[in-house]
């Protein structure tokens, strides 16, 4: 029987994955990336010390673990190599133990460049992106004309293609958004140092996958982001360009279904999410002074705040049956500390017929009201808790009443930013 788990977020991101993949892969030989790129943030404190992965999985703070980043993610070479240089001055060394598909695709200076653009001329219409070049990564790939990190191995056939796309995107920065000319040889000038850092790093990483499965090596796959901010069963447009949810493994590594044994859904104990989009149970005033001040609740990839909420557990309830999820992590249980009452969306409402309403498809979120549970808050600290038991028993009704309305356990709760704030409720190697 394999024991692959998959750790992915279950609201807009930010849900303290992180935390949750270094934890687990404490015991595991493999961790993978298999979608997004470096517009995510996973922040971990390691002995009080805070260190934040955009790109390189988290996992890869332990020293005996291999890191993958597989063909579903789209890398930047020069995010990837600022980020090796941090971890190598944490005195983390990821020679012979990181490599990277061949077919990730690349992200390079035009795809910054529109994304900002576009972001620019969208005005009170923006998506509010991480201006990281994602989507405009993502389109090359679908569109067959990305530039792949296999490509960096052959500087001819490389400098060829960068010119051609390079002019493709020229005409649309200078004509339509009016933005400077990029000159190819500069990109190919920065990109060359970096080619022989990464040159032995890029490798057939299904291949790698398939022979760990069968020498029964335990794998975790680190998701990013999270399912509402999925391209297809997000909050469109308001998403990111990669599948978050559970499909996003399959197809971002080359690993099928049935080496999945384990799909763990990680939730804030609260909600949030950066950039603009649809969010029921968002907060205004001191609700959210609260979640933010006592939730450090600012991005850790683009430092804006995030908006804040209630837990909303009809999509908590979605991203259950999207993913196949087996097991739910609440974390930040202790943010919630010293609320006088605390509130779940249990269900919603359309705000013109008064009739109940599901989770909308498409952009019918306006007339969306959330209807809450109200429970007495606590006053005794969970910060630090190591016990289910040591919990208040206004938390432990808090958590029994997610998994009453999810029907799934809750199996790990996170009380703090530390690694050993944790309550591990179940073993999953
Ligand atoms: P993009 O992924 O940079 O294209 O941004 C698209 C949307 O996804 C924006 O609302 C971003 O704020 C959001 N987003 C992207 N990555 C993350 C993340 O890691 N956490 C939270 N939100 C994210």
């Amino acid at each position: 029987m394999n024991k692959n788990i998959v750790i992915l977020g279950t609201q807009w991101g930010d849900e303290g994955k992180g935390k949750i993949v270094d934890c687990l892969t404490a015991d595991s030989s493999y961790v993978v990336r298999y979608q997004g790129g470096h517009n995510a943030g996973h922040t971990l404190v390691v002995n009080g010390k805070k260190i934040i992965l955009h790109l390189i999985p988290s996992g890869i703070l332990h020293n005996s673990v291999i890191g993958i980043i597989a063909n579903g993610v789209v890398v930047s070479p020069s995010a990837l190599i600022k980020e090796i240089n941090m971890l190598k001055k944490n005195n983390i060394f990821i020679s012979k133990r990181l490599f990277i598909s061949n077919s990730s695709p690349l992200i390079l200076q035009y795809h910054i460049e529109m994304d900002i653009a576009r972001e620019k001329k969208l005005g009170i219409n923006a998506l509010g992106t991480t201006g990281r070049g994602i989507g405009p990564a993502y389109e090359d790939k679908i569109a067959r004309r990305a530039l792949r990190m296999e490509d960096l191995k052959n500087e001819k056939v490389l400098s060829m293609r960068l010119e051609k796309i390079v002019d493709y995107y020229n005409h649309q920065l200078v004509s339509f958004y009016k933005q400077k000319a990029i000159d190819y040889k500069t990109i190919l000038k920065d990109l060359l140092p970096i080619i022989d850092i990464v040159h032995d790093m890029i490798q057939d990483t299904t291949c790698i996958l398939h022979q760990a499965i069968k020498n029964n090596k335990k794998i975790v796959f680190e998701g990013a982001q999270g399912s509402f901010l999925d391209i297809d069963h997000g909050t469109y447009p308001y998403v990111t360009s990669s599948n978050s949810t559970i499909g996003g493994v399959i197809t971002g590594t080359g690993v099928g279904p049935k080496d999945l044994s384990c799909i763990i859904g990680v939730t804030k104990a609260y909600c949030t999410r950066v950039g603009n989009g649809p969010f029921p149970t968002e907060v205004f005033d001191d609700i959210d002074k609260h979640f933010s001040n006592k939730g450090h609740e600012f991005g850790s990839t683009t430092g804006r705040k995030r908006r804040t909420g209630w837990l909303d557990t009809v999509s908590l309830s979605r991203a259950v049956k999207i993913n196949s999820i087996s097991s739910l992590c609440i974390t930040k249980l202790d943010v919630l500390d010293g609320l006088h009452e605390i509130k779940i969306c249990t269900s919603y409402k359309n705000s013109n017929t008064l009739e109940s309403a599901s989770f909308p498809e498409g952009d019918n979120w306006e007339n969306i009201t959330p209807i809450y549970e109200t429970y007495p808050g606590w006053t005794k600290k969970t910060l630090g808790v190591k016990k289910l038991e040591h919990l208040p028993h206004e938390a432990r009704n808090y958590i029994n009443r997610i998994e009453e309305i999810t029907q799934i356990p809750i199996n790990i709760v996170s009380t703090g930013p530390d690694r050993s704030d944790i309550i591990l409720i179940q073993d999953f190697f």
